[in-house]
């Protein structure tokens, strides 16, 4: 079975737009591959944190991934910072990893515009995310498409390791789901949903009370035709209501366009919101049961034990291989 790896950053509070655009996908993937599920809290510190919210949104995230459908069963999950060989990992890369191609990472380009001062670690973060990688040979990594540069660095980094010193890595290749659909924020329909979004009434989030969401969808920017048509370039918030009514209920477009035909603008939003809030309240009573049980550390502690091994393994034939040994 191949493997398939990724990361998650404890920032923000996830959104429609990832459940519709990413975990839902990541669901499907667990049947598919031998999947690795990890909290990439090293990586969020490459951007100031505080850490008693650190270490809430660590947990809060393990328990919203689970409660949206992530198997334990099916995936290993586990806490980046338990595991200290992807630190020592990412060292040993760094010194196989040249300033000019991390000058060229287009996130480190952005981010580091955005502050007056920004730390080394910002400037290596894709080395550590080539460390989370190739420990653990990922055939395939899941991302959005501003990592996907990442994932060609490590396939770079690991082409390059394995030239110098034999073979060593799998490469891994990026997945970039083409069948999930954007989400778009429900006030301006026509920039993505975003954690990061400056208003909050155009952004779902899935922790939000069922109220605000209803408020919410009833609220989002629409247009003055009164017709449920799918067409986004003339129609972007109606469309948006019914992208996000299709990836919940699976019904496909044209079916959604039939059912709604003779609905208006307000009798459509409430069943948008009918069915995302019967979505959420799943999800959301999923995590109320597990945040506060033993299962996540029951979880955690399965997947270091199992992730540590792997791990540490491949610490010790690169250091082998890199002449670090008595002799
Ligand atoms: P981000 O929240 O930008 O770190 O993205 C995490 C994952 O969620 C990536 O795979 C994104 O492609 C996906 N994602 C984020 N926002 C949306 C959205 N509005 N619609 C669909 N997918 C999204
Ligand atoms: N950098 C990724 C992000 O911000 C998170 C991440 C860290 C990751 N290590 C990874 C993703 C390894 C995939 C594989 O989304």
């Amino acid at each position: 079975m191949k493997k398939m790896l990724t990361g998650l950053q404890p920032t923000g509070v996830i959104t429609l737009g990832n459940y519709i655009g990413a975990i839902k996908q990541m669901v499907k993937y667990q049947d598919e591959y031998e999947s690795y599920l990890f909290i990439a809290d090293l990586h969020s510190i490459t951007v100031p944190q505080d850490p008693t919210e650190l270490s809430k949104n660590i947990k809060s995230l393990l328990a919203l991934y689970i409660a949206c459908g992530i198997d334990p069963n099916k995936n290993i999950i586990f806490i980046q910072s338990e595991n200290e060989y992807h630190a020592n990992i990412s060292w040993l890369l760094e010194c196989n990893t040249y300033y000019g191609e991390l000058s060229r990472m287009t996130q480190f380009k952005d981010k580091s515009k955005k502050q007056v001062n920004f730390t080394s670690g910002l400037f290596t973060y894709p080395v550590l995310m080539a460390a989370d990688i190739l420990a653990y040979d990922a055939d395939y990594v899941p991302v959005g498409v501003d990592q996907k540069q990442h994932v060609e660095l490590a396939r770079d980094i690991a082409i390059r390791f394995n030239k110098k010193y034999g073979d060593t890595f799998t490469i891994p290749e990026p997945l970039i789901s083409a069948s999930g659909t954007k989400i778009m924020d429900l006030v301006d329909p026509t920039k993505k949903m975003s954690k990061s979004s400056d208003n909050q009434k155009g952004v779902i989030r899935l922790l939000d009370d069922v109220n605000v969401i209803r408020k919410k969808i009833m609220g989002a920017t629409t247009d003055s035709e009164m017709i449920v048509k799918f067409d986004p370039i003339n129609k972007p918030g109606i469309s948006n209501l019914i992208n996000i009514y299709s990836a919940i209920t699976n019904m496909s477009i044209s079916d959604i366009e039939s059912k709604f035909s003779t609905s208006n603008y307000g009798q459509f939003k409430r069943e948008v919101a009918d069915v995302v809030i019967d979505e959420i309240t799943k999800i959301q009573n999923k995590y109320n049961e597990i945040i506060n049980s033993d299962t996540l550390n029951e979880i955690l502690d399965n997947g270091i034990k199992i992730t540590r091994e792997i791990a540490k393994k491949k610490f010790e034939d690169m250091k082998h291989k890199m002449g670090f040994m008595r002799v």
